[in-house]
């Protein structure tokens, strides 16, 4: 079968818990950024769900840009070093700039990212993460907006990957080991 959900594991949160959880969120960034434009800068590629939903979900304007980064080192753990392959259009100059993120895994990627878009003049810059593993963290962050903390396990869907696929799901679940084999 070539049906994406024959390789789930498990479900951990559902479409329904997901779009409650953005609901939630969206709600407490509406009231925190009250008569403030906020500019949602989305991590590509894990962040294209997130930004969709929380981006629909909110009722204050909005801009939306993106950044490509990349960790360099050896491939399997981060090293903490990142290297911008996709540049912000945008000048941050005086913005409210709110980080969409997936998840937060070590926590390497947005402790670079925060600091770079800090040193570019914003009148903030705070991160909205749907997903967190607190048992992964390797570097303290502070993290405003979290949708769920998660044990520290292989999960996919909500623009999570695998090789680049399952990013489509409208879950989050792990994958069955057949996957790997
Ligand atoms: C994943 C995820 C986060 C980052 C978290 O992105 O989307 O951006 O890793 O890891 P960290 O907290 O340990 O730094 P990835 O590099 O896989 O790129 P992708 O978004 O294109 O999948
Ligand atoms: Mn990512
Ligand atoms: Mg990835």
């Amino acid at each position: 079968s070539n049906d994406v959900s024959a390789d789930l594991a498990h479900v951990l949160y559902t479409k329904e818990q997901i779009q409650e959880k953005i609901t939630e969120l969206a709600a407490q960034i509406d009231k925190d950024y009250e008569g403030r434009d906020i500019l949602l800068v989305g991590v590509l590629k894990g962040a294209c769900m997130v930004m969709a939903d929380l981006s629909r979900a909110l009722h204050s304007h909005v801009t939306m840009d993106w950044m490509a980064v990349s960790s360099y080192g050896s491939g399997t753990t981060s090293s903490g070093v990142v290297r911008i392959l996709k540049d912000l259009d945008s000048d941050l100059m005086g913005k409210h700039v709110l980080i969409a993120e997936d998840i937060i895994d070590s926590g390497l990627t947005l402790s670079w990212l925060k600091s770079n878009l800090q040193s570019r003049g914003p009148a903030s810059v705070e991160v909205c993460a749907m997903l967190r593993k607190p048992d992964a963290a390797k570097v303290n962050l502070d993290v405003k907006y979290v949708g769920y903390d998660i044990p520290n396990e292989f999960v996919v869907g909500y623009g999570l990957d695998v090789a680049e696929k399952f990013r489509n799901l409208d879950c989050v679940a792990t994958i069955a080991p057949h996957v790997y084999q």
